[in-house]
């Protein structure tokens, strides 16, 4: 027998280096190892660094600015370039468009080369990606840095501090007890540890509208000038 009959009659060895590495289960197994490490890094990291949740949501505060966490900020950015009637372009058309992609890429790519330099419209294609969602981060985390309008309040002093307290004491003090003192009218709530629940600029809004706490406050509505509310705010606000 010859070797070349030899070789026909077995089933022909598999081609090395074509295709080094089947999907599964080599690749697929690499994948759910990295998966693994991964997570398990993620656990770690969320338990030596406990992240710390923001203050209580509070529906009086004028000056917080609701963001969505930085790895959302490109596609927030992305939304504020479509207006009006375009607005469905941002919000569904181009993240439709992007799954669709994602998703039909291997029936459309079956190139098999694998090296970037090999693959220059896919290697372009995901390099634009990554730069127009890094420039879109960039850009909206700036746009925010210049936009952020604050509600001006002069930092506190222990002058304020002290003034503030006299205000208290004569405007506020006959319904709510502090350091033990006041509160005659029982119904409204103790402030001894008011900055510990409410921001400063809440503090003001109170002063300024007491209905934002509840529309059927008997707070009432005191007349003071601008400078004796900031006072009054700089002294509750170290009532922690
Ligand atoms: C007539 C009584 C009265 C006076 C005077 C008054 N308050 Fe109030 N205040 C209340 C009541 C009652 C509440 C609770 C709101 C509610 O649920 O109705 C309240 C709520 C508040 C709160 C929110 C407390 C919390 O726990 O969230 C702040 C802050 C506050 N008042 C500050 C002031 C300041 C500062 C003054 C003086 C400038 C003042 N109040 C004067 C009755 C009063």
């Amino acid at each position: 027998m010859s070797s070349s009959d030899n070789m026909s009659s077995l089933p022909s060895p598999p081609e090395p280096d074509k295709s080094p590495c089947p999907f599964y289960p080599n690749h697929l197994f690499v994948e759910g190892v990295c998966a693994l490490a991964v997570f398990a890094a993620i656990v770690i990291v969320a338990l030596v660094w406990q992240v710390p949740l923001e203050e209580i949501a509070d529906p009086g505060d004028a000056t917080y600015v609701p963001r969505p966490d930085w790895y959302f900020l490109f596609y927030f950015q992305l939304l504020k370039y479509f207006q009006g009637p375009l607005i469905v372009v941002g919000t569904f058309v181009l993240p439709v468009l992007v799954m669709a992609v994602l998703i039909l890429l291997p029936f459309f790519d079956k190139g098999k080369a694998t090296g970037i330099r090999k693959r220059p419209l896919a290697a372009a294609a995901g390099l634009a990606g990554v730069v127009s969602i890094v420039a879109l981060t960039a850009v909206s985390v700036l746009e925010d840095e210049s936009h952020t309008t604050k509600m001006v309040l002069p930092p506190v002093t222990e002058a304020q501090i002290a003034a503030g307290e006299k205000i208290f004491a004569s405007f506020c003090q006959i319904c709510h007890s502090i350091d033990g003192k006041g509160g005659f009218m029982a119904m409204a709530p103790d402030l001894t540890e008011i900055a510990s629940r409410v921001s400063r600029a809440r503090i003001e809004q109170i002063i300024i509208d007491p209905q934002v706490v509840s529309p059927t406050t008997i707070m009432s509505v005191i007349p003071l000038s601008e400078e004796e509310r900031h006072n009054v705010s700089a002294y509750l606000s170290r009532k922690k």
